[in-house]
């Protein structure tokens, strides 16, 4: 069979199974397989693809069937400016997160080497976003997982990038105050789960669901985040649009001001919040 062939079975294959974008996965997975650039795919369609070559590709496309995440098998994504091995030990940063890293890294314009905490940081995404783009902050990342954290631990080494990653529940553990505290934590309602998509399986349950409204550790971070936060300090998280607006209702009625802003999509599900001469302290 030739490149094209396969190409054209294993997007067969993928739609068969249900993956929601066969082509552009298959291509993924054949360009992955065959260590091939793009333009020598397109150069090299009509030649034949055999032996373990063939094998190698066989197994990913099975393994894609099967609602593998893409993402699984190619092993790395680029996010943020930095390249993140994901495996199944953290979610796999989304393309809506590399918004919110983008709305916060704006508010830091102006602050010279600013302390920033990332509480469930997961691979390291954010974290290492942020460190990415100013490399003059103080970055922090926590997780209650410690597989979470050895995975970032490796994707600041793959990076050369100086972050310190802490064994934390959200900021218990964590002593000093931030200029900004970024927090994409597990956010989808608990009932979620019993409808989740097959790919989302493979992400860790502690990485999603929190509670009957998914709100339940934004809620248990804003005191802790409270008191984490220098005066002029600025609180972003990102949550589900279905509770981003009840969340913020919650903050203003604290006394915070809160602003709510949408992803790329239109939905509002970045909340950025900070303290005013209101918020008791
Ligand atoms: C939705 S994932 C986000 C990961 C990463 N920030 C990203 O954007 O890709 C949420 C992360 O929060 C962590 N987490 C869950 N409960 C936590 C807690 N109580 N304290 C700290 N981290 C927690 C999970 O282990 C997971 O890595």
């Amino acid at each position: 069979m030739t490149l094209r062939d396969h190409l054209a079975a294993a997007v067969q294959t993928l739609r068969v199974a249900g993956v929601p974008s066969p082509e552009v996965d298959a291509r993924a997975l054949v360009l992955h397989a065959l260590n091939l650039s793009p333009t020598a795919f397109l150069l090299r369609g009509s030649e034949e693809v055999a032996g373990a070559d063939a094998e190698r590709l066989g197994e990913l496309i099975r393994q894609r069937a099967a609602r593998t995440p893409l993402q699984h098998l190619l092993g790395m994504v680029d996010w943020g400016g930095v390249q993140l091995r994901v495996d199944g030990r953290a979610l796999i940063p989304r393309p809506e997160t590399e918004w919110l890293l983008h709305l916060a890294l704006a508010d830091l314009n102006g602050v010279s080497a600013p302390r920033v905490v990332d509480v469930g940081t997961g691979t390291g995404a954010l974290a290492l976003g942020v460190k990415m783009a100013r490399p003059d902050a103080a970055v922090l990342g926590v997780d209650l997982s410690s597989e979470a954290l050895a995975l970032a631990g490796e994707n600041a080494a793959l990076n050369v990038m100086d972050v310190v990653f802490v064994e934390s529940d959200l900021l218990a553990n964590i002593p000093g105050t931030f200029d900004l505290i970024l927090a994409n934590l597990p956010y989808l309602p608990d009932a979620d789960r019993a409808h989740a998509d097959p790919e989302v399986r493979h992400d860790p349950d502690l990485a999603l669901y929190s509670g009957p409204d998914g709100l339940l550790l934004a809620r248990r971070l804003i005191p802790q985040a409270h008191t984490a936060l220098t005066e002029s300090g600025l609180l972003w998280l990102e949550l589900d649009p279905r509770n981003a607006p009840a969340f913020a209702a919650e903050l203003r009625a604290q006394g915070w001001a809160v602003t709510l802003h949408a992803d790329l999509t239109g939905r509002e599900r970045f909340v950025r919040a900070e303290l005013t001469p209101l918020t008791p302290r």
